[in-house]
C-alpha cells in the first residue's frame, strides 16, 4: 500500500490509526518515499515541549523547487505547470510548462543573486496575483532567501511594519494592479512605505498597468531588463530541513501582527500530502484555488502543495464580479477546471446573484468543491452543492489556519461522507482535542469545547519571527503540550467536527483574519477619537462584518457624525488597508469596562448582533451605566 495517496475510507482509517500510533513512522516513509532530499535526517521528530520547540526531519537538506519543479523536468517539462488568467477576459491567458516555468525561475533568482540576496535574506513581496508572483516565491526558495509576501490590498504602514519586523532587504512589487474595473497604484504605496524602512536595498519593479510610477536612483529598478539578461541556469541552493522557507504575517487579538515562520521540509511533506490527498488530484486535473497568494492558502495550495505533485494550477488576478458575476464559472468553463477551491464569502456573494450566471456555463468539468477561510453556513453549502456541483461533485470544507501551514480538517474528496457545514475529520498525523475552559479534555462524542491540536505536524509554524515568547504563550500555554487554535469546535454524534467560530478576539471578515488591536489602534489615531472597540457582527455576504463604538474627544462631539465616520475609516484604509472598513460606527460617551479597565467586547458584540436579552452580569462593571446608552444608540 501506498502510504502517500489514500484511496477509499477503509483506507482513511487504517492510515489514521498508525499515523497516531506512531506519528514518526507514518510521516517519515511519507517523506521518503515520494520527495527529493539531498540528504536524509538523523531524527523525524524532536519536540521540546518545554520551550515549544519542534523540527521534523532534522538533518536532512534538501530544495523545495527541486521537488516542485526540477523531478517533474524528467518526463513533464511539457505539461503545463500554471495557468495565468488575467482580470480582463478579453486579454490572452498564459501558461508555463514545468520547463518554462523552471527558466522563468532561475532567472529571477539569478537577478535576486546579482542584487546581492543571499541565503537567509529576507524578500518582500508585494505583487498582485500574476505569474510573477509565483515566480518571486519559488525564486527565493532557489537560493534560499526567505520571503516575506505581503498581500497587495495592504496599506502602506501595514507593508512598512511587515517589511520593518523581518529586516527585509528588498522589496519585489510592480507598478500597479488590476482589480476588477480598477487600477490600483501599488508602486506609491511601496514608495510611501519605504521613506520609513532603512533595510531595503532594492526595489524591482514588474511592469504591468503601464501607469506613471516614481523612481528612486539606486534603489528601484524594472525587473524585465534584468530578466532578459539573466542566466536561466541557477543551481538550488542546498537547504536544511528546518531552515526558514517564508515568513507570512497573520494577526493576532492583540499586538502587531504575528510573523509565521514555516520552513522547508516539513511544510513541503505536509502541504502536498494534503493537497493529493484532499483534493484527490489525478494526472492531467486543472486545479483552480481562487485565493490570493498574499495569504497561506496560496502559498501552499496554488504554489507549493499543487507543484510538488506535479499538478496544473491557475492563478487568477481578478474577482468574481468582474466583468460580471459570472466570471468564475466563465473561468472554469474555458480552463476545464476539475477542481475549484474557494472561500465561503465569494460563495455567498455569487449566491445573492441571479441563477442565470452559473447555469449558462457549461461546468461539467467540476469534480470537486472546496471551501477554506472560515465556517460555511448551511444556505451556501447547499447553493454550492446544488448550483456548481450538481450535487455530484464533493465539497471538502478544510479548517486549517497561517500558523498550521495546511489542512487540519477536512473531508477526502469522494472518500470522506460530507456533512454540510462539517469539516469532518483529521488529516492523518493531526491529533484534534476539545478543551473545556479548565484545561481538561473533552473526551465522546457530541459534544463542544475549544479545539487544540495534542501532538506536532510536520507544516506548523515553528515560531514567531523575532519572538518566540510569543509564539510560546499564544499557542502554548493555554493548555499544556498542546498547540491552542483559538476556534471553538464541536463534535457531532459520529465524531465529525464543526468548527464554530473564534473564541479570542480575532475577527474573520469576508475570510480575512483582522486582529481587533491594529484596528482600534488605527482608529485612535483620528484626532477627534478618544477610545474605541470594534467587534464583528454577522452578515450575510462577509459573514462577519465589523461594527465599532467610538468614545469622542470634547473636540470632537460638535463635529457632524457623517464626516467623522468618513474620516474615520479613511485613517483605517491609510493605516491597515480597505478590508478592515467599518460597516458601522457608532458614537458614544462610555465604553463597557471590567474593573481593571478591561474593554468588555463580549458585551459589545452582543448588543452588536441584537442579543441585548443575553448580556449577561453587568453589574460587576466599572461603568454599567453606558451599557444602557449604547443598547439605545445601536445601530
Ligand atoms: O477561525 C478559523 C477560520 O480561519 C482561521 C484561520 O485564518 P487564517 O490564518 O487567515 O487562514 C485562513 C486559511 C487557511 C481559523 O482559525 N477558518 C479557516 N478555515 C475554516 C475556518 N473556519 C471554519 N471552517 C473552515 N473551513
Amino acid at each position: 500500500m501506498s502510504n502517500y495517496h489514500i484511496k477509499n475510507l477503509e483506507e482513511y482509517f487504517q492510515v489514521y490509526r498508525k499515523s497516531v500510533r506512531n506519528p514518526e513512522v507514518f510521516w517519515e516513509e511519507i517523506a521518503e518515499e515520494h520527495f527529493v532530499w539531498r540528504k536524509k535526517w538523523n531524527s523525524v521528530l524532536n519536540w521540546n515541549k518545554e520551550d515549544a520547540r519542534v523540527t521534523w526531519f532534522e538533518g536532512a537538506q534538501l530544495n523545495i523547487t527541486e521537488n516542485c519543479i526540477d523531478r517533474h523536468l524528467v518526463v513533464n517539462a511539457d505539461k503545463t505547470a500554471l495557468i495565468f488568467e488575467p482580470n480582463d477576459p478579453t486579454e490572452d491567458y498564459k501558461t508555463y510548462t514545468y520547463k518554462e516555468l523552471s527558466v522563468a525561475v532561475n532567472k529571477m533568482a539569478n537577478v535576486l543573486k546579482s542584487k546581492g540576496i543571499e541565503k537567509g535574506d529576507r524578500v518582500c513581496i508585494y505583487l498582485p496575483m500574476i505569474p510573477e508572483l509565483t515566480i518571486a516565491l519559488l525564486a527565493c526558495a532557489r537560493i534560499g532567501a526567505v520571503h516575506s509576501v505581503v498581500f497587495a490590498g495592504f496599506s502602506s504602514s501595514a507593508l512598512a511594519s511587515r517589511i520593518n519586523d523581518s529586516a527585509c532587504k528588498m522589496v519585489i512589487t510592480s507598478d500597479g494592479a488590476y482589480r476588477g474595473a480598477k487600477d490600483i497604484d501599488l508602486k506609491s504605496i511601496v514608495d510611501e512605505a519605504l521613506i520609513s524602512c532603512d533595510s531595503v536595498e532594492t526595489c524591482l519593479v514588474v511592469e504591468r498597468t503601464k501607469g506613471n510610477v516614481n523612481f528612486v536612483e539606486g534603489r528601484d529598478e524594472w525587473i524585465a531588463p534584468l530578466l532578459d539578461a539573466a542566466s536561466d541556469d541557477c543551481p538550488a541552493e542546498i537547504m536544511e530541513a528546518e531552515d526558514p522557507l517564508f515568513i507570512l504575517y497573520t494577526s493576532g487579538s492583540t499586538g502587531k501582527p504575528k510573523g509565521m515562520v514555516h520552513t522547508c521540509g516539513g511544510y513541503m511533506v505536509y502541504t502536498a500530502y494534503t493537497f493529493k490527498n484532499v483534493f484527490q488530484y489525478q494526472k492531467g486535473d486543472v486545479y483552480w484555488c481562487t485565493a490570493d497568494i498574499g495569504w497561506i492558502t496560496g502559498h501552499s495550495y496554488i504554489v507549493y502543495g499543487p507543484l510538488a505533485n506535479g499538478a496544473t494550477t491557475l492563478m487568477f488576478e481578478g474577482v468574481p464580479s468582474y466583468p460580471s458575476y459570472d466570471r468564475f464559472w466563465d473561468v472554469v468553463e474555458k480552463h476545464k477546471v476539475n477542481q475549484f477551491y474557494t472561500a465561503p464569502t465569494a460563495i455567498r456573494a455569487l449566491a445573492k446573484q441571479q441563477v442565470d450566471y452559473v447555469e449558462k456555463h457549461d461546468l461539467t468539468s467540476l469534480k470537486v468543491l472546496g471551501t477554506v477561510g472560515e465556517p460555511i453556513n448551511e444556505e451556501a453549502w447547499h447553493w454550492y452543492n446544488d448550483n456548481i456541483g450538481k450535487r455530484k461533485s464533493p465539497i471538502v470544507d478544510t479548517w486549517w489556519q497561517t500558523e498550521t501551514g495546511g489542512m487540519m480538517l477536512s473531508p477526502l474528496a469522494y472518500i470522506t461522507p460530507t456533512k454540510p457545514t462539517f469539516a469532518t475529520l483529521p488529516i492523518p498525523g493531526v491529533q484534534p482535542a476539545l478543551m473545556d475552559e479548565n484545561g481538561n479534555e473533552i473526551s465522546g462524542n457530541s459534544v463542544e469545547g475549544r479545539l487544540c491540536i495534542k501532538h506536532p505536524w510536520p507544516s506548523m509554524a515553528r515560531t514567531i519571527w523575532g519572538n518566540h515568547e510569543r509564539y510560546k504563550e499564544t499557542y502554548f500555554s493555554a493548555y499544556k503540550d498542546m498547540y491552542f487554535t483559538g476556534d471553538g469546535a464541536l463534535r457531532d454524534e459520529v465524531g465529525y467536527f464543526r468548527i464554530t467560530g473564534r473564541v479570542d478576539d480575532v475577527i474573520i471578515v469576508s475570510g480575512h483574519n483582522l486582529g481587533t488591536a491594529p484596528i482600534e489602534d488605527a482608529i485612535n489615531e483620528h484626532p477627534a477619537v478618544a477610545e474605541s472597540a470594534i467587534v464583528g457582527f454577522a452578515h450575510d455576504v462577509k459573514g462577519n462584518a465589523l461594527y465599532g463604538y467610538v468614545t469622542l474627544k470634547d473636540s470632537g462631539k460638535s463635529r457632524k457624525e457623517e464626516n467623522l465616520r468618513k474620516e474615520i475609516n479613511q485613517v483605517i484604509t491609510e493605516h491597515v488597508g480597505p478590508i478592515a472598513k467599518l460597516d458601522k460606527i457608532q458614537f458614544t460617551n462610555g465604553l463597557p469596562k471590567t474593573r481593571s479597565g478591561k474593554i468588555m467586547r463580549r458585551i459589545l458584540r452582543k448588543i452588536a448582533n441584537n442579543e441585548m436579552d443575553n448580556l449577561g452580569d453587568i453589574s460587576t462593571l466599572l461603568n454599567p451605566d453606558c451599557v444602557e446608552e449604547i443598547i439605545e444608540g445601536r445601530l
